[in-house]
């Protein structure tokens, strides 16, 4: 089964070919990152706006590079749920169109969905239960991934999310947007012991996260070096506040697998591209004996091939949205309701 999926909840207008759940034909993001520099984050009206004029070029790119046509995708999937709404409603209306059109099955997903079966991609014999970390720049949350569909929220962030604390640093020392890469690649040249930046909620009981202290005090390091010395040591700053993110993270998703006797773990979302974490998680895994499943970099950020993983696994067990799907800002994951649901 050929599958377009199609995602446009943030500011990547992205179009996936995937066959079978697992062969990815295509995967295109027209990114929007150099759109959202000016004003140093994502401005929801202005993206919405660019989402409608790239959208139908990138699925001709998607189908072009696959070397598809319309005729050849057997089903649509699309990010219907969780995101900015009028953005969101960009793809949900070009994937009702292309199913209403050529008389296809439409499948919508909540976004972090799509986030969890990009790990299935690369590793289709991925196999509930597994505990699974989403990290991006609108989420972090822990999910234990009791069945098919069957989804426990351990903890979540009570502030901002593991990506806002990277990008709105980046944005204090003055580098680019989206921030997470350019820590990351800054932090290559600098000391992760610079400075000891608090590791919030780490000693806590709950597996719940919070970046927003994490922030104000990298903010008020920042101006105390500028005051004292006039020059800001960039790299150690980086390095410093990588190296606290991915402490937190890695510490309580160990403790939370080691406490549910999990024994499979998945890390997904635009953060768990960071050079950092992926080695930092992979070191504990090891030491833990607990089987580590990540995504290839390119397939942690927002994708259109992971929406197109998922959407091929709900229609494989009977799940299919009517005509009438519709753009949802939030929605909790595992609470998308279908209309055909025959499992
Ligand atoms: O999953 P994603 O593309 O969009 C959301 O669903 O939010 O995640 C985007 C976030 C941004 O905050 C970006 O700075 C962060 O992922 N990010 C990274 C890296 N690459 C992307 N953060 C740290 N290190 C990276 N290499
Ligand atoms: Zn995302």
């Amino acid at each position: 089964m050929i599958v377009l999926g199609i995602e446009t909840s943030c500011d990547e207008t992205a179009a996936g070919i995937v066959a079978d759940g697992k062969e990815v034909l295509a995967n295109v993001i027209a990114s929007q990152a150099d759109l959202h520099q000016a004003y140093g984050g994502i401005v929801p009206e202005v993206a919405a706006r660019r989402h409608i004029e790239l959208i139908v070029p990138t699925i001709e790119t998607a189908l072009h590079e696959a070397s598809l046509s319309l005729g050849d995708i057997d089903a649509v999937a699309v990010t219907s749920h969780m995101g900015l709404v009028g953005c969101v409603a960009v793809g949900v209306s070009a994937a009702k169109s292309i199913a209403f059109a050529r008389d296809l099955p439409l499948i919508g997903l909540q976004h972090i969905e799509g986030h969890i079966y990009a790990n299935h991609l690369e590793h289709p014999d991925l196999d509930p239960p597994f505990l699974c970390l989403t990290v991006s720049g609108g989420h972090t949350q822990l999910v234990l991934v009791e069945g098919r569909w069957r989804y426990r929220t351990m903890g979540e962030t009570l502030d901002d999310s593991a990506g806002e604390a990277f990008d709105k640093v980046a944005r204090l020392l003055g580098l680019g947007f989206p921030g997470g890469p350019e820590i990351d690649r800054l932090s290559a040249e600098g000391d992760p012991r610079a400075f000891r930046f608090p590791r919030p909620l780490e000693k806590a009981k709950s597996f719940d996260f919070s970046f927003s202290g994490l922030k104000t005090a990298v903010k008020n390091r920042i101006a105390e070096l500028e005051r004292n010395s006039g020059s800001l040591p960039k790299a150690d700053v980086a390095a410093s506040l990588q190296e606290a993110i991915a402490d937190v993270l890695v510490g309580k998703t160990m403790r939370a697998a080691r406490t549910l006797g999990v024994d499979t773990l998945a890390v997904t979302g635009g953060v768990a591209a960071n050079s950092r974490l992926r080695q930092l998680f992979a070191e504990r895994a090891t030491e833990a004996g607990v089987r580590l499943v990540m995504p290839s970099k390119r397939l942690c950020t927002d994708n259109g091939a992971m929406i197109a993983c998922a959407g091929y696994h709900r229609l494989r067990d009977g799940f299919r949205s009517s005509l009438e799907l519709d753009a949802v800002a939030s929605a909790t994951l595992g609470e998308v309701e279908y209309e055909h649901a025959l499992a």
